[in-house]
């Protein structure tokens, strides 16, 4: 095998994007994690849909432009944003460097931007948000039931997490990796033990399924916390209907990154009927591909308020730790301010369809 490259202390010569980050965290991570970051579910049909949509959207050329007082802020929640970049929740970020989480916090902070931990960190809460020294968003994930749920919510609000993303797209979690031993979520109670099941029940319905949550569990779930609460994983209007319609506060357009329900479409391609649906009764997040600033530009162009990544940033954690996920937030940053200002856009609230032009073979909408 391989010897593994040691991890950087500063950021790579050469690199001028995001994806130039691909390289350098292959070499330093053992094949069976990279291919647990890298990979989608069975075929990877989601996973390669998610990308390629991109491609069916032009961006529209305005030279001559006074574009002098750009800029990417925005106010999500109360906060402003610097830019509108998030990074996304992904579990176990001690695999790709020893600082994990923290540094992933550190660097969305010196960045001006948001991070939103997930349930499976690898570091405690409260390491991870004292390493931010800002308010963070928490992820949740259901814990079999309301009290263990609850437990975990209430901690992560005492420890000072300001948002809560619900994510339900994954009910069934089913290991794709053997963790080292070092390396465990270590917020989380031990699993209660699956239920013993006659050999007439299914595994999943009468199994997995039961311990996963339902519509009445997000409404109880509203009704816990007053913290801004949004809803990840939603690919249908009539869910994100109804998620406006229990109270909360928005949702994220998600496939996960094409890893749980493999033919599930291109995330982008779902983007604009919910946004039409939502009508500004609640913030649209959208995550799944994006992979560079022009990506950021399409998505917002099709109406998300914000978005999330998610492989890219652990690209450059898994290289320099919180160096490197600075410096690929700030990529991302210069190569949005870069299409803004081509496209003629002073503003993130300018970037509307008007500045897109979709082909009409691909249309995402
Ligand atoms: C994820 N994702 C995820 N989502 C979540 O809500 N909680 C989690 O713990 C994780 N864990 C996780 C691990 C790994 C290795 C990946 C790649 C993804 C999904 C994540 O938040 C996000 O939706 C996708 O990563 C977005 O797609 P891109 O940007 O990776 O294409």
């Amino acid at each position: 095998m391989n010897e593994l490259l040691p991890k950087l202390s500063t950021v790579p010569e050469g690199i001028h994007s995001p994806s130039d980050y691909l390289s350098y965290a292959k070499e330093r991570l053992p094949p069976e994690i990279w291919r647990y970051l890298e990979e989608g579910s069975a075929n990877n049909v989601s996973l390669q849909a998610n990308l390629h949509v991109f491609d069916s959207i032009h961006l529209i050329p305005r030279p001559l432009s006074d574009v002098r007082s750009g800029h990417t802020q925005i106010t999500l929640f109360g906060q402003t944003l610097t830019h509108p970049v998030i990074l996304a929740p992904l579990a176990y970020q001690r695999l790709y460097h020893p600082h994990g989480e923290s540094a992933s916090a550190m660097a969305a902070s010196a960045q001006e931007g948001q991070f939103c931990v997930s349930s499976l960190a690898s570091q405690t809460l409260e390491d991870i948000i004292s390493a931010a020294g800002q308010p963070l968003w928490f992820q949740l994930y259901w814990q079999e039931n309301r009290e263990r749920t609850l437990k975990l919510l209430q901690r992560a609000i005492a420890a000072g997490y300001s948002t809560i993303v619900f994510t339900v797209d994954a009910p069934i979690k089913q290991a794709t990796i053997q963790l080292p031993a070092a390396i465990r979520p270590v917020n989380l109670d031990f699993p209660t033990p699956f239920p013993t099941l006659s050999p007439q029940q299914s595994q999943v319905f009468d199994g997995w399924m039961a311990q996963a949550p339902r519509w009445e569990d997000l409404a109880w779930l509203r009704d816990q916390i007053s913290l801004p609460l949004l809803v990840k994983g939603m690919l249908h209007p009539e869910d994100a209907e109804k998620v406006i319609n229990l109270g909360c506060d928005g949702l994220v357009v998600s496939n996960h990154g094409g890893r749980v329900l493999d033919g599930a479409p291109a995330s982008l391609a779902h983007l604009p009927p919910i946004v039409r649906t939502i009508s500004g009764r609640g913030k649209v997040l959208f995550d799944s591909g994006i992979r560079n600033g022009r990506d950021i530009y399409k998505a917002l162009a099709l109406g998300a308020d914000a978005v999330m990544i998610g492989r890219p940033y652990i690209w450059g954690l898994a290289t320099a730790g919180a160096i490197g996920v600075a410096h690929v937030i700030r990529l991302l940053r210069d190569e949005l301010e870069l299409t803004m200002a081509l496209t003629g856009t002073t503003s993130i609230q300018e970037i509307t369809k008007e500045k897109i032009q979709i082909s009409r073979n691909q249309d995402p909408d």
